[in-house]
């Protein structure tokens, strides 16, 4: 075992995107200040010009630092089509030297004990086999979805009727957007970086997915659910702005929160839809509105501090995208959904929240896959005034108080977190 002079270093390496970097620097921030452990994390300087991003990397604890990687030639990659998932995977591999050199030279400073890589990481995981650091993946999404990746490959791809033991069956509309042959090879290829690591953590909690003991107990490779790691009540520099001052006017409970999470889109016409349908509804709301994807100029372009407006008292429901961070923000804040997928594991997300943890409604789509006026009207009207919000409301309140259960000192997930924990401080270097 070796003789620890200073406390073990890891290195953690989420791809590009506030969605990914948010729930590191939470893994990393309690691994430092809960563990006594330093926490290294790589980011792409391609990526860090974002006013989210750098707002996010100036408020590390002391024990946690970043280093940017250089920039490589990746504008033509990133331009490719719409689809955030493929362009990552696409954009990964050129990184690879670099993060070689920075690897090398960070290992020969402070031996690393063990190196963090997410779904998008396979690429890089030879690096640190060459090295002889353990690996780990953190999946920044749930355990259902990570085990649905996996079946991808254990089963030569996905049938049209998926039911993974103890978990919901997923619905044929939503298998139906895996099973392309670009999606279901994408997939498969993630789902591999599972097979090559010496552990993975999930950011999600036992009683959230009920078929996570069945599930984990037949892998090779450990499995702990160490969330949910957010950023809900951090952020003690936060200052309120005009949308915090308007909301401190609003009654308690009384406003939807639409927003889309940090990069999504929807088209000019399903944006005016959903305008409309807000406004049918009769209702409050707070629209974090991004230009639609297929409309020239600008409309408005904004950010809001998303934990500040969930803990707010004046909300009382959240149109979401189903982001996974998003999804366990509002679980911790107890906020019930309504679920708007848009790519990515999202609308395996929503059915999950929807059909097996009960926490969100969803909207009727129209035929031509458009959210008409009416059907935001009825889904928000039915959120916020009917029997179904009140449902969903009442169950997401059961998930709040699991999830703050399960980061208590005892709670399994921080007894999982601490596991790690001890077992990188042993790491022999
Ligand atoms: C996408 C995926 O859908 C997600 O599941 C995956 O794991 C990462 O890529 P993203 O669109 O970034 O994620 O959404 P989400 O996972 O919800 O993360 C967005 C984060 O940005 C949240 O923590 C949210 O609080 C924050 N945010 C977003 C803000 O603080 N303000 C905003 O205005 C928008």
């Amino acid at each position: 075992m070796a003789e620890r002079n200073q406390a073990a270093h890891v290195v953690l390496l989420p791809s590009p995107g506030v969605g990914h970097l948010i729930p590191f620097v939470e893994l990393a921030k309690r691994l430092v200040i809960h563990h006594n452990l330093t926490a290294t994390i790589i980011t792409f300087s391609d990526f860090s010009t974002s006013k989210a991003q750098r707002s996010i990397l100036s408020s590390l604890p002391f024990g946690v630092s970043y280093v940017s990687l250089p920039s490589v030639p990746i504008d033509d990659l990133l331009t490719e089509g719409n689809n955030a998932s493929f362009r990552l995977s696409l954009i990964m591999p050129h990184y690879v030297p670099s993060i070689r050199h920075l690897l090398l030279n960070l290992h020969k400073t402070t031996p690393i004990a063990a190196y963090v890589i997410d779904l998008f990481g396979g690429d890089i995981v030879s690096i640190a086999n060459d090295l002889c650091i353990p690996k780990y993946l953190f999946f920044t999404s749930n355990f259902f979805f990570l085990a649905f990746q996996h079946h991808s490959i254990t089963l030569s791809g996905i049938s049209e009727k998926l039911e993974l033991p103890g978990c919901f069956p997923l619905g044929r509309d939503t298998l139906s957007l895996y099973l392309g042959e670009e999606t279901s090879s994408l997939n498969a290829k993630l789902a591999r970086t599972q097979e090559v690591v010496d552990g993975i953590l999930v950011n999600s909690f036992e009683t959230l997915e009920e078929g996570y003991s069945q599930l984990a107990k037949d892998r090779k490779i450990p499995v702990w659910l160490v969330g949910p790691l957010t950023r809900v009540g951090s952020g003690s520099d936060f200052k309120k702005d005009a949308i915090f001052t308007w909301l401190d006017q609003q009654p308690i409970g009384s406003v939807l929160f639409v927003s889309f999470g940090s990069g999504g889109t929807l088209s000019f016409e399903q944006t005016q839809e959903l305008a409309l349908g807000l406004e049918m509804s009769k209702q409050r709301f707070l629209w974090v509105l991004h230009p639609p994807f297929d409309a020239d100029g600008k409309l408005v372009t904004t950010w809001v501090s998303q934990t500040h407006v969930l803990t707010h008292g004046a909300i009382g429901g959240f149109l979401s995208h189903c982001g996974w961070n998003s999804t366990l923000e509002s679980i911790v804040c107890g906020v019930p959904m309504i679920a708007w997928p848009l790519y990515a594991e999202q609308p395996i997300n929503a059915e999950m929240l929807v059909k097996g943890v009960k926490v969100a409604l969803r909207p009727i789509v129209g035929e031509d896959g458009v959210m008409r006026k009416e059907a935001v009207a009825n889904v928000v009207k039915e959120l916020m005034e009917g029997e179904g919000g009140k449902e969903v409301r009442n169950r997401i309140r059961v998930m709040m108080k699991e999830a703050a259960k399960a980061m208590e000192q005892e709670g399994p997930s921080s007894k999982s977190l601490a596991n790690i924990a001890n077992l990188w401080k042993m790491t022999k270097l």
